[in-house]
């Protein structure tokens, strides 16, 4: 309904700005340029107050600077761990970052969230949406070709947060995109999600190491504290013992949500106290449920509040971690003049 623009603040290269997108239920989501990241997401409660349901930063250059829990974070171009930081294309040998041990996470130090991106496209409609637009050069963070990177934030009259991802490259490369948004809905600075219930709709995960790399191992969630096809809490199996829990440090886990990569509904997450429901759609093969088991509460986060861990969980639609890897997994590859089109979806309603 409308998208109101505000300067952010001081960033590196410039002054940052805020796009905040309003429906007309009220729902307002706020994103910005630095990194394409979303800041702000309020959303009604059972009582019709508007909690701001995700972790983030109240200055720009804190997303730029001391991220690296990747609050709100538009990831490229590859989510999540790439073992050994190299990977084989078309018969060429590449090497990444390491930043996570001997492996690559989130395509490493140079992060797309850590980027200022144009902006594309504004659509000040019913349903208003904000597109980012980024350039990443051939051999960007160890990648073929030169790519054009979109990322389109969209907010739908039935409160649903759309982003989709448009990206293009003149070589073929892979391009793996996710948001790192963490989610809480009782609000950013409420505690933990321990007592969120959560719903996967996947029989299965990938196997992983110590060192969160999978195996190739598809596991089935039945009989295990991995499955949530039915609603249970965060909190009620996290700590059990488990050799997977225990790798993880909690749950951080890829689910096979979407093997033949149907547009359809992957996970929930509800709160009893603000009878938030948040429902995800994806169009991918995989998504990452991670319950910030790494949140130290160590980074100043919005109207100072420090993230402790379990504050928020993360919901990554994703093609599998080190897929480029794993044959066996469906592949994150993009042929060169080809797009790479995904769409994930993050809707609320209360219950
Ligand atoms: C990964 C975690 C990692 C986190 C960083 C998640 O996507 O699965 O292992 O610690 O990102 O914030």
């Amino acid at each position: 309904m409308s998208i109101t623009i505000s300067e952010f603040g001081k960033v590196s290269t410039g002054i940052a700005k805020l796009y905040v997108m309003k429906n007309q239920a009220g729902m307002t989501a706020a994103v910005s340029d630095m990194g394409a990241v979303l800041v702000n997401l309020y959303v009604p409660d059972k009582d019709g107050n508007m909690r701001d349901v995700v972790l983030g930063y109240d200055e720009p250059s804190s997303y730029e600077e001391i991220n690296s829990i990747y609050l709100g974070s538009t990831i490229g171009r590859n989510g999540n761990r790439i073992g050994g930081a190299r990977f084989t294309l078309n018969g060429a040998e590449y090497t990444l970052d390491q930043n996570d041990g001997r492996n690559n996470l989130h395509s490493g130090v140079n992060g797309y969230e850590k980027r200022m991106w144009k902006v594309a496209d504004m659509d000040d409609s019913d349903t208003p949406s904000v597109t980012f637009e980024l350039e990443s050069p051939h051999m960007d963070q160890g990648y073929p070709g030169n790519a054009t990177v979109k990322v389109t934030y969209a907010l739908t009259a039935d409160n649903k947060l759309s982003i989709h991802y448009d990206a293009v490259s003149d070589q073929d490369t892979i391009f793996n995109m996710t948001n790192h948004s963490y989610f809480n809905l009782n609000g950013a600075a409420s505690g933990t999600i321990l007592d969120h219930q959560v719903q996967i709709l996947a029989d299965k995960f990938t196997w992983a190491d110590e060192e969160s790399i999978p195996t190739g191992e598809l596991v089935d969630v039945e009989g295990t504290p991995m499955d949530f096809r039915e609603f249970h809490a965060i909190g009620e199996r996290i700590e059990e013992d488990y050799q997977a829990l225990k790798f993880g440090g909690g749950y951080d886990h890829n689910y096979v949500v979407n093997p033949g990569r149907e547009t359809k509904t992957v996970a929930r997450m509800k709160s009893p106290e603000s009878g938030i429901l948040m429902e995800v759609t994806s169009d991918l093969p995989g998504m990452q449920l991670y319950t910030g088991n790494f949140l130290e509460g160590d980074k100043v986060g919005k109207n100072g509040c420090r993230y402790g861990k379990r504050t928020g969980c993360c919901f990554e639609t994703q093609f599998h971690p080190d897929a480029i890897n794993h044959p066996e997994f469906e592949q994150p590859v993009c042929k060169a003049g080809e797009h790479y089109l995904t769409t994930t979806t993050y809707g609320f309603r209360v219950e």
